[in-house]
């Protein structure tokens, strides 16, 4: 038994907001600066009254529809998330009331931008098992949220959307591979080191990174990770037909893209239109790349993702 993509949505809230937008709006930056280091030119932020479980709403709506299966179908709704609506309930569940879905098991993973494969490993795992048969994993962030918008190391980096899969069982492949891992030693590089407690947010409510270090691990654990994948099958990287790698910035994608020894022409790019939307970013491109024809039935394609905690994993399949 494997797990199928059977359908794949996704939702950008808004009109795209430019670097210069970004200036107008008071940031302290430069279109050529971000150019330069990122590769990002735009983002969409959502409104104050926007959440995840709303973005996450508009993505499972469309991979449902292009999946042709029913809300009511499903047997297991996985979110992943690092900014949920609430603290508890989760937004997975926040996700199933808006679907109209009763009955399904229901939870987030919290795995920051490694999120949606690790949730997607999980699913698989579900579904292979013989215990779930249609399974909806979905990447929803509304990182603006926790921003600092005096801090233009991190500000400028990020936005907010959400992707999402419907996963069915299948007598064919499918996902081949999965790996996911973390090292919590690292936590410091990248966090919001802020809680809730006694009503209050105590500690640090925004995100803060040590930009270089997260730099040198990612492309380290993606190379590894994604060698990984690919050795468990048995297939070497440059018989990947796609690489969508976690769209943090331009530089990370083509360092790793150069220790696969894979071209950019087979790789997926959305962060020039995106910037990094955390767990969403993944089925983010997953979807445009589906949509505008490029990833097609039977290909084979490596998603990979690396975010704080510090967490990463890939996904190998055949779509
Ligand atoms: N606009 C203009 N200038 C800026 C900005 C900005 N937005 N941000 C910082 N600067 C300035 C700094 O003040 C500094 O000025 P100084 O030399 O006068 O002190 C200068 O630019 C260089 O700053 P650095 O922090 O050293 O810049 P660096 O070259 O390391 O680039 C960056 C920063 C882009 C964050 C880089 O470290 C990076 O790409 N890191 C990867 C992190 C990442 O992508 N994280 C995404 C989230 S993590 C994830 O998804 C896995």
């Amino acid at each position: 038994m494997f797990s199928r993509i059977a359908g794949v949505g996704s939702y950008l809230p808004g009109l795209p907001i430019s670097n210069a937008d970004l200036v107008q709006r008071g940031v302290e930056t430069n279109d050529d600066w971000i150019v330069t280091r990122t590769g990002i030119k735009a983002r969409h932020l959502a409104d104050a009254n926007c959440t995840s479980s709303d973005l996450a709403h508009e993505a499972s709506c469309r991979a449902l529809k292009s999946a042709g299966v029913d809300a009511s179908e499903l047997d297991l709704i996985i979110v992943a998330t690092s900014t949920p609506d609430f603290i508890f309930p989760s937004t997975a569940c926040l996700l199933q009331s808006k679907l109209g879905n009763h009955g399904a098991m229901a939870f987030d993973v919290q795995a920051v931008c490694a999120g949606f494969v690790y949730a997607l490993s999980i699913a698989d795992k579900f579904i292979r098992s013989g215990s779930h048969k249609k399974v909806l994993v979905v990447g929803a962030e509304v990182f603006s949220r926790i921003l600092d918008w005096d801090d233009r190391s991190t500000c400028v980096l990020f936005g907010d959307g959400s992707g999402a899969v419907v996963l069915e069982a299948s007598e064919s492949p499918g996902i081949l591979a999965t790996a996911a891992h973390a090292d919590g030693s690292h936590h410091g590089i990248l966090s919001v080191p802020g809680s809730v407690c006694g009503g209050k947010v105590t500690g640090d409510p925004f995100l803060r990174m040590d930009g270089q270090s997260v730099f040198k691990l990612a492309v380290r654990v993606l190379a590894d990770v994604a060698k990984e994948c690919c050795d468990f099958v048995g297939v070497s990287p440059a018989q990947i037909d796609w690489l969508i790698p976690h769209q943090a910035n331009i530089r990370i994608i083509e360092s790793t893209a150069k220790k696969l020894g894979l071209g950019m022409d087979k790789v997926i790019v959305t962060v020039d239109r995106h910037g990094n939307t955390s767990a969403a970013s993944i089925p983010l491109a997953l979807d445009v790349a589906v949509r505008d024809g490029r990833i097609e039935r039977g290909q084979k394609v490596l998603l990979e993702g690396v975010g704080g905690g510090f967490t990463w994993g890939a996904v190998l399949l055949e779509f």
